[in-house]
């Protein structure tokens, strides 16, 4: 892990620098409440390749948000393109968000289009918050800076991972559940308004010309494949794959069959 600051904060990212490796580095943005570590099992998978894993403002290993917490989506998209830029990314480098991730990679390419060379959307939409969706997020803001992180791991772990999950891997169950309860509550609130604030992107998607792969998990509750099927068709240039026996954390749950098929589009010759 290397610590990297950007705009004052301090970042910790999880970095793989092969120094004969001459594919493009890739950039992960991790989902809701969770931190870098939800990617170790795809790293372990494309070892050979610069992969950098930040932990995002306030989560993780990267410094509380201090005295001015709230934060805005597009303010992640802005982390992640100084992180590229502070970790010596000049070329445009291939992004991949998961979820929440997914929210933050859209704004980059959305607003920092010429930064980005492929685009890998995971488990994720392109829609805003309906209003009844953004209340619940500030009742969890409040609920969880009063009572931590406790209740929210308790109710959260089971939604994020597919049944095939829940019955058959309880070390993956137990892992998210720690990363859940690990995250500081202050976080968790931020991240709350700042989702529920988020802009809708959808009509930015036509214009978006990077080649983009967009990922499903085949028991995905929280962004079920038609959401990522909905982004690729308004997409210039995606397609859809969906994962089997994954839920809305694919990666974390399958992280070799995430690999495969992340490096198979990475490596694909059609740029
Ligand atoms: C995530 O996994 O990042 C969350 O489900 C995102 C969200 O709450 O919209």
């Amino acid at each position: 892990m290397r610590r990297i600051t950007v705009d004052g904060r301090r970042f910790a990212v999880g970095e793989s620098d092969p120094s004969e490796d001459t594919h493009t580095p890739v950039m992960f943005v991790h989902g809701f409440p969770l931190d870098r570590r939800m990617w170790d099992g795809v790293a372990d998978a494309m070892a050979g390749r610069r992969l950098l894993t930040p932990d995002m403002r306030g989560f993780g290993e990267s410094d509380p948000l201090g005295s001015e917490p709230a934060f805005t989506i597009d303010d992640l998209a802005d982390d992640v393109v100084g992180l590229a830029e502070a970790a010596g990314v000049s070329a445009p480098f291939d992004l991949v968000g998961l979820s929440m991730g997914g929210y933050v990679a859209l704004s980059v390419a959305a607003r920092h289009p010429d930064r980005v060379r492929r685009l890998v959307l995971s488990n994720t939409k392109a829609s805003p918050d309906t209003p009844e969706a953004a209340a619940a997020r500030r009742r969890v803001a409040e609920q969880t800076l009063r009572d931590g992180t406790d209740p929210l791991a308790a109710t959260m772990t089971p939604k994020l991972l597919s049944e095939t999950t829940r019955e058959d891997s309880p070390e993956v169950v137990e892992t998210v559940a720690a990363m859940i309860r690990r995250c500081r509550p202050e976080t968790v609130a931020a991240a709350q308004h700042a989702m529920a604030a988020r802009p809708d992107r959808t009509a930015d998607l036509p214009s978006i010309a990077s080649r983009t792969l967009c990922i499903a998990g085949d028991d995905d509750r929280v962004t079920p494949p038609s959401f990522l099927e909905a982004i690729a068709c308004r997409l210039p240039r995606a397609r859809c794959v969906t994962i089997p026996r994954a839920g809305h954390l694919a990666p974390l749950e399958r992280p070799r069959r995430f690999a495969a098929v992340l490096c198979a589009f990475l490596d694909a010759e059609e740029d």
